[in-house]
Protein backbone atom coordinates (compact mmCIF):
# COMPACT_ATOMS: atom_id res chain seq x y z
CA UNK A 1 0.00 0.00 0.00
CA UNK A 2 2.75 2.50 1.19
CA UNK A 3 4.67 1.82 -2.16
CA UNK A 4 1.92 2.69 -4.12
CA UNK A 5 1.08 5.73 -2.43
CA UNK A 6 4.97 6.68 -3.46
CA UNK A 7 4.46 5.52 -7.20
CA UNK A 8 1.41 8.14 -7.32
CA UNK A 9 2.96 10.88 -6.12
CA UNK A 10 5.56 10.46 -8.04
CA UNK A 11 3.57 10.23 -11.24
CA UNK A 12 0.89 12.82 -10.29
CA UNK A 13 4.20 15.27 -10.00
CA UNK A 14 5.18 13.66 -13.79
CA UNK A 15 1.95 14.43 -15.11
CA UNK A 16 1.57 17.96 -14.01
CA UNK A 17 5.54 18.46 -15.37
CA UNK A 18 4.30 17.73 -18.75
CA UNK A 19 2.94 20.46 -20.59
CA UNK A 20 2.75 19.27 -24.52
CA UNK A 21 2.93 22.37 -26.96
CA UNK A 22 1.92 20.10 -29.91
CA UNK A 23 -0.68 17.78 -30.77
CA UNK A 24 2.31 15.26 -31.20
CA UNK A 25 3.59 15.93 -27.80
CA UNK A 26 -0.33 15.33 -26.89
CA UNK A 27 -0.52 12.14 -28.23
CA UNK A 28 2.42 10.95 -26.54
CA UNK A 29 1.21 11.74 -23.42
CA UNK A 30 -2.04 9.85 -23.78
CA UNK A 31 -0.31 6.84 -24.47
CA UNK A 32 2.34 6.71 -22.29
CA UNK A 33 -0.77 7.79 -19.20
CA UNK A 34 -3.84 6.54 -20.65
CA UNK A 35 -3.02 3.80 -23.62
CA UNK A 36 -4.29 0.54 -23.34
CA UNK A 37 -0.38 -0.41 -22.36
CA UNK A 38 -0.01 2.89 -20.46
CA UNK A 39 0.68 3.77 -16.64
CA UNK A 40 -2.54 4.49 -15.35
CA UNK A 41 -3.60 1.63 -16.24
CA UNK A 42 -0.69 -0.59 -15.08
CA UNK A 43 -1.03 1.44 -11.47
CA UNK A 44 -4.72 0.27 -11.38
CA UNK A 45 -3.57 -3.37 -12.05
CA UNK A 46 -1.34 -2.93 -8.69
CA UNK A 47 -5.29 -3.25 -6.62
CA UNK A 48 -4.75 -6.65 -7.13
CA UNK A 49 -1.95 -6.75 -4.25
CA UNK A 50 -3.05 -4.46 -1.75
CA UNK A 51 -4.47 -6.59 1.45
CA UNK A 52 -8.59 -6.38 1.29
CA UNK A 53 -8.61 -4.34 4.41
CA UNK A 54 -7.08 -1.40 2.72
CA UNK A 55 -8.77 -1.89 -0.69
CA UNK A 56 -11.45 0.99 -0.13
CA UNK A 57 -8.44 3.42 0.65
CA UNK A 58 -6.64 2.26 -2.17
CA UNK A 59 -9.82 2.42 -4.48
CA UNK A 60 -10.46 6.00 -3.85
CA UNK A 61 -6.67 7.29 -4.23
CA UNK A 62 -6.28 4.91 -7.43
CA UNK A 63 -9.37 7.04 -8.86
CA UNK A 64 -8.40 9.93 -8.01
CA UNK A 65 -5.49 9.41 -9.89
CA UNK A 66 -6.74 8.17 -12.48
CA UNK A 67 -9.42 11.33 -12.76
CA UNK A 68 -6.10 13.59 -12.93
CA UNK A 69 -4.39 11.93 -15.72
CA UNK A 70 -7.82 11.94 -17.81
CA UNK A 71 -8.34 15.66 -16.75
CA UNK A 72 -4.82 17.00 -17.84
CA UNK A 73 -5.05 15.39 -21.33
CA UNK A 74 -8.50 17.29 -22.00
CA UNK A 75 -6.97 20.74 -20.77
CA UNK A 76 -4.95 20.10 -23.77
CA UNK A 77 -7.69 19.27 -26.02
CA UNK A 78 -7.20 22.08 -28.32
CA UNK A 79 -4.22 20.76 -29.22
CA UNK A 80 -5.96 17.67 -31.14
CA UNK A 81 -6.49 17.58 -34.49
CA UNK A 82 -10.58 18.44 -35.54
CA UNK A 83 -10.72 19.44 -32.00
CA UNK A 84 -14.13 20.98 -30.92
CA UNK A 85 -12.44 23.78 -29.53
CA UNK A 86 -10.70 24.38 -32.53
CA UNK A 87 -13.77 24.58 -34.70
CA UNK A 88 -15.17 27.03 -32.71
CA UNK A 89 -12.50 29.79 -33.48
CA UNK A 90 -14.71 32.71 -34.90
CA UNK A 91 -14.28 33.07 -38.36
CA UNK A 92 -12.71 36.84 -38.19
CA UNK A 93 -13.54 37.84 -42.06
CA UNK A 94 -17.43 38.00 -41.16
CA UNK A 95 -18.61 41.01 -41.46
CA UNK A 96 -19.71 42.45 -37.71
CA UNK A 97 -23.43 42.06 -36.46
CA UNK A 98 -25.32 45.06 -37.39
CA UNK A 99 -25.66 47.45 -34.25
CA UNK A 100 -27.39 50.74 -35.25
CA UNK A 101 -26.01 54.24 -33.32
CA UNK A 102 -28.40 55.80 -31.25
CA UNK A 103 -29.70 59.05 -31.59
CA UNK A 104 -30.15 61.78 -29.44
CA UNK A 105 -33.69 63.04 -28.35
CA UNK A 106 -35.16 65.56 -30.50
CA UNK A 107 -35.67 68.11 -27.78
CA UNK A 108 -32.08 67.52 -26.58
CA UNK A 109 -30.36 68.71 -29.72
CA UNK A 110 -33.20 71.56 -29.82
CA UNK A 111 -32.40 72.13 -25.90
CA UNK A 112 -28.55 71.81 -26.66
CA UNK A 113 -29.16 74.10 -29.58
CA UNK A 114 -31.38 76.94 -27.44
CA UNK A 115 -28.31 76.82 -24.98
CA UNK A 116 -25.65 77.11 -27.75
CA UNK A 117 -26.45 80.36 -28.53
CA UNK A 118 -27.47 81.99 -25.48
CA UNK A 119 -24.37 81.16 -23.60
CA UNK A 120 -22.67 82.88 -26.66
CA UNK A 121 -24.40 86.30 -26.14
CA UNK A 122 -23.23 85.33 -22.47
CA UNK A 123 -25.54 83.62 -20.35
CA UNK A 124 -25.00 80.86 -17.98
CA UNK A 125 -27.19 78.23 -17.51
CA UNK A 126 -29.20 77.35 -14.16
CA UNK A 127 -30.70 73.98 -12.81
CA UNK A 128 -32.89 73.19 -10.17
CA UNK A 129 -35.26 70.11 -8.53
CA UNK A 130 -38.25 69.31 -10.13
CA UNK A 131 -40.29 69.04 -6.80
CA UNK A 132 -40.36 72.67 -5.49
CA UNK A 133 -41.90 74.21 -2.66
CA UNK A 134 -45.12 77.12 -3.34
CA UNK A 135 -42.34 79.89 -2.53
CA UNK A 136 -40.08 79.28 -5.32
CA UNK A 137 -42.34 78.26 -7.86
CA UNK A 138 -45.54 80.85 -7.37
CA UNK A 139 -45.60 83.12 -3.86
CA UNK A 140 -41.73 84.44 -4.32
CA UNK A 141 -42.83 85.21 -8.08
CA UNK A 142 -45.66 87.73 -7.37
CA UNK A 143 -48.30 84.64 -7.24
CA UNK A 144 -49.89 84.46 -4.13
CA UNK A 145 -52.30 81.84 -2.92
CA UNK A 146 -55.48 83.78 -4.19
CA UNK A 147 -53.72 85.48 -7.17
CA UNK A 148 -55.86 84.61 -10.23
CA UNK A 149 -52.95 83.87 -12.28
CA UNK A 150 -52.49 80.39 -10.42
CA UNK A 151 -55.77 79.07 -12.38
CA UNK A 152 -53.38 79.29 -15.41
CA UNK A 153 -51.16 76.77 -14.79
CA UNK A 154 -53.58 73.76 -12.91
CA UNK A 155 -50.32 72.07 -10.89
CA UNK A 156 -49.88 68.77 -9.39
CA UNK A 157 -49.03 68.80 -5.75
CA UNK A 158 -47.55 66.12 -4.03
CA UNK A 159 -49.40 63.98 -1.41
CA UNK A 160 -47.18 63.91 1.68
CA UNK A 161 -46.73 68.02 1.84
CA UNK A 162 -49.47 70.59 0.51
CA UNK A 163 -46.18 72.99 0.13
CA UNK A 164 -44.84 70.70 -2.10
CA UNK A 165 -45.68 70.51 -5.91
CA UNK A 166 -43.89 69.25 -9.61
CA UNK A 167 -42.74 72.81 -10.77
CA UNK A 168 -44.90 74.28 -13.36
CA UNK A 169 -42.39 76.76 -15.00
CA UNK A 170 -38.73 76.67 -14.71
CA UNK A 171 -39.24 80.44 -13.76
CA UNK A 172 -38.73 78.18 -10.15
CA UNK A 173 -35.08 78.07 -10.95
CA UNK A 174 -34.78 81.70 -11.02
CA UNK A 175 -35.85 82.48 -8.00
CA UNK A 176 -33.26 80.58 -6.51
CA UNK A 177 -30.62 82.11 -8.70
CA UNK A 178 -32.19 85.22 -7.37
CA UNK A 179 -32.31 83.78 -3.27
CA UNK A 180 -27.90 83.46 -3.64
CA UNK A 181 -28.33 87.24 -4.14
CA UNK A 182 -25.57 87.54 -6.41
CA UNK A 183 -26.01 90.74 -9.70
CA UNK A 184 -25.91 90.61 -12.45
CA UNK A 185 -28.13 87.57 -13.19
CA UNK A 186 -27.69 85.98 -16.66
CA UNK A 187 -29.12 82.43 -16.88
CA UNK A 188 -31.15 80.77 -19.14
CA UNK A 189 -32.75 77.55 -17.01
CA UNK A 190 -33.83 74.59 -19.22
CA UNK A 191 -35.47 71.96 -17.99
CA UNK A 192 -38.94 69.17 -17.47
CA UNK A 193 -42.04 71.57 -16.08
CA UNK A 194 -45.43 69.61 -15.69
CA UNK A 195 -48.79 70.59 -15.45
CA UNK A 196 -51.81 68.58 -15.20
CA UNK A 197 -53.64 68.55 -18.73
CA UNK A 198 -55.18 65.68 -20.81
CA UNK A 199 -53.08 64.22 -22.70
CA UNK A 200 -53.75 65.36 -26.37
CA UNK A 201 -51.79 65.89 -29.73
CA UNK A 202 -51.25 69.81 -28.38
CA UNK A 203 -50.98 69.05 -24.93
CA UNK A 204 -49.17 67.59 -22.59
CA UNK A 205 -48.59 67.05 -18.85
CA UNK A 206 -45.03 67.12 -18.86
CA UNK A 207 -42.99 69.30 -21.30
CA UNK A 208 -39.68 71.51 -21.47
CA UNK A 209 -39.05 75.17 -21.56
CA UNK A 210 -36.01 77.12 -21.49
CA UNK A 211 -36.70 80.47 -19.00
CA UNK A 212 -33.99 83.07 -19.51
CA UNK A 213 -33.24 85.94 -16.71
CA UNK A 214 -31.25 89.08 -17.00
CA UNK A 215 -30.69 91.53 -14.26
CA UNK A 216 -28.05 94.47 -14.25
CA UNK A 217 -28.21 98.27 -13.43
CA UNK A 218 -30.06 100.23 -17.02
CA UNK A 219 -31.19 96.73 -18.59
CA UNK A 220 -34.23 97.97 -20.96
CA UNK A 221 -36.83 96.79 -23.25
CA UNK A 222 -34.58 97.72 -25.88
CA UNK A 223 -32.10 94.70 -24.51
CA UNK A 224 -35.21 92.54 -24.37
CA UNK A 225 -35.82 92.57 -28.15
CA UNK A 226 -32.18 92.65 -29.39
CA UNK A 227 -31.88 89.58 -27.14
CA UNK A 228 -34.02 87.91 -28.72
CA UNK A 229 -34.40 88.57 -31.85
CA UNK A 230 -30.33 87.71 -32.07
CA UNK A 231 -31.94 84.37 -30.81
CA UNK A 232 -34.42 83.81 -33.58
CA UNK A 233 -32.47 84.86 -36.18
CA UNK A 234 -29.67 82.22 -34.97
CA UNK A 235 -32.07 79.45 -34.67
CA UNK A 236 -34.62 79.96 -37.77
CA UNK A 237 -32.41 81.79 -39.95
CA UNK A 238 -31.46 85.62 -40.39
CA UNK A 239 -34.34 86.12 -42.54
CA UNK A 240 -36.75 85.70 -39.69
CA UNK A 241 -38.88 88.37 -38.54
CA UNK A 242 -40.40 89.38 -35.31
CA UNK A 243 -43.09 90.76 -33.53
CA UNK A 244 -44.31 91.64 -29.91
CA UNK A 245 -47.78 91.54 -28.62
CA UNK A 246 -49.13 92.95 -25.25
CA UNK A 247 -49.34 90.52 -22.77
CA UNK A 248 -50.08 89.39 -19.15
CA UNK A 249 -48.05 87.60 -16.75
CA UNK A 250 -47.46 88.01 -13.03
CA UNK A 251 -44.19 88.34 -12.78
CA UNK A 252 -43.24 91.17 -15.32
CA UNK A 253 -44.28 94.22 -16.32
CA UNK A 254 -44.65 95.20 -19.08
CA UNK A 255 -45.53 91.63 -20.48
CA UNK A 256 -45.55 90.36 -23.99
CA UNK A 257 -45.47 87.61 -26.20
CA UNK A 258 -43.29 87.05 -29.03
CA UNK A 259 -44.14 85.69 -32.35
CA UNK A 260 -42.01 85.11 -35.57
CA UNK A 261 -42.36 84.93 -39.07
CA UNK A 262 -43.48 81.53 -40.37
CA UNK A 263 -40.78 79.31 -40.93
CA UNK A 264 -42.44 77.30 -43.29
CA UNK A 265 -44.65 79.56 -45.43
CA UNK A 266 -42.58 82.91 -44.85
CA UNK A 267 -45.96 84.31 -44.38
CA UNK A 268 -48.04 83.72 -46.68
CA UNK A 269 -49.56 81.45 -44.66
CA UNK A 270 -50.08 77.65 -44.10
CA UNK A 271 -51.32 75.47 -41.21
CA UNK A 272 -48.36 75.87 -39.15
CA UNK A 273 -49.21 79.80 -38.59
CA UNK A 274 -52.82 79.02 -39.12
CA UNK A 275 -52.75 81.37 -42.14
CA UNK A 276 -51.64 83.83 -39.79
CA UNK A 277 -47.74 84.41 -41.55
CA UNK A 278 -47.01 84.77 -37.70
CA UNK A 279 -45.95 81.75 -35.04
CA UNK A 280 -45.93 82.24 -31.16
CA UNK A 281 -42.68 81.31 -29.72
CA UNK A 282 -42.45 82.48 -26.26
CA UNK A 283 -43.73 85.04 -23.32
CA UNK A 284 -41.58 87.66 -22.06
CA UNK A 285 -41.47 90.89 -19.68
CA UNK A 286 -39.53 93.25 -17.92
CA UNK A 287 -38.84 91.98 -14.70
CA UNK A 288 -41.54 92.99 -11.69
CA UNK A 289 -40.51 95.57 -9.44
CA UNK A 290 -42.16 93.42 -6.20
CA UNK A 291 -40.55 90.89 -7.71
CA UNK A 292 -37.46 92.30 -7.40
CA UNK A 293 -38.03 93.41 -3.68
CA UNK A 294 -39.31 89.79 -3.16
CA UNK A 295 -35.58 88.91 -3.38
CA UNK A 296 -34.26 92.72 -1.42
CA UNK A 297 -32.83 93.61 -4.77
CA UNK A 298 -33.19 97.41 -5.33
CA UNK A 299 -35.73 98.24 -8.39
CA UNK A 300 -34.52 102.35 -8.49
CA UNK A 301 -31.09 100.59 -8.97
CA UNK A 302 -31.64 97.58 -10.67
CA UNK A 303 -33.75 95.92 -13.48
CA UNK A 304 -34.40 93.28 -16.03
CA UNK A 305 -36.17 91.17 -18.43
CA UNK A 306 -37.21 87.40 -18.63
CA UNK A 307 -38.75 85.27 -21.15
CA UNK A 308 -39.38 81.85 -21.12
CA UNK A 309 -40.41 79.08 -24.31
CA UNK A 310 -41.24 75.98 -24.55
CA UNK A 311 -39.11 73.89 -26.22
CA UNK A 312 -41.82 71.32 -27.63
CA UNK A 313 -42.86 74.58 -29.35
CA UNK A 314 -39.51 75.43 -30.79
CA UNK A 315 -39.26 71.69 -32.14
CA UNK A 316 -42.37 71.41 -33.46
CA UNK A 317 -41.64 74.56 -35.20
CA UNK A 318 -38.03 73.10 -36.21
CA UNK A 319 -39.17 69.55 -37.45
CA UNK A 320 -42.57 70.22 -38.49
CA UNK A 321 -43.62 67.62 -35.71
CA UNK A 322 -47.20 68.14 -35.30
CA UNK A 323 -48.34 65.95 -32.58
CA UNK A 324 -46.43 66.35 -28.56
CA UNK A 325 -46.98 62.82 -27.74
CA UNK A 326 -44.21 61.61 -30.46
CA UNK A 327 -41.55 63.23 -27.62
CA UNK A 328 -42.76 60.69 -25.22
CA UNK A 329 -43.65 57.53 -26.73
CA UNK A 330 -39.67 56.03 -27.24
CA UNK A 331 -40.67 54.99 -30.91
CA UNK A 332 -37.44 54.47 -33.17
CA UNK A 333 -39.13 55.57 -36.62
CA UNK A 334 -39.85 58.51 -35.22
CA UNK A 335 -36.54 59.23 -32.83
CA UNK A 336 -34.08 57.52 -35.74
CA UNK A 337 -35.13 60.19 -38.45
CA UNK A 338 -33.13 63.19 -36.24
CA UNK A 339 -30.13 61.05 -36.54
CA UNK A 340 -28.17 63.76 -38.56
CA UNK A 341 -29.09 66.36 -36.74
CA UNK A 342 -27.23 65.29 -33.54
N1 LIG B 1 -43.08 81.33 -16.82
C1 LIG B 1 -43.89 81.62 -17.98
C2 LIG B 1 -44.64 80.37 -18.39
O1 LIG B 1 -44.31 79.30 -17.95
C3 LIG B 1 -43.07 82.09 -19.15
C4 LIG B 1 -42.45 83.43 -18.89
C5 LIG B 1 -41.22 83.52 -18.30
C6 LIG B 1 -43.09 84.58 -19.28
C7 LIG B 1 -40.64 84.75 -18.07
C8 LIG B 1 -42.53 85.81 -19.07
C9 LIG B 1 -41.31 85.88 -18.48
O2 LIG B 1 -45.56 80.42 -19.13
Amino acid sequence: MESLKTRIEALTQEIKATVPATKEELEAYRIKFLGTKGLVKEVLAGMKEVPADQKKEAGQLLNAFKLLAEGHYESFSHLQENSTAGMQLADLSLPGADRPPGTRHPLRIVENKIVEIFEKLGFGVAEGPEIEDDWHNFTSLNMPADHTARDMQDTFYVAQNPDWLLRTHTSSVQARVLEEGKLPVRVICPGRVYRNETISARAHCFFHQCEGLYIDENVSFADLKQTLYAFVTEMFGEHTRVRFRPSYFPFTEPSAEMDISCTVCGGSGCSLCKHTGWVEILGCGMVHPDLLRNFDIDPEKYSGFAFGMGVERITQIRYQVNDLRLYSQNDVRFLKQFRANA
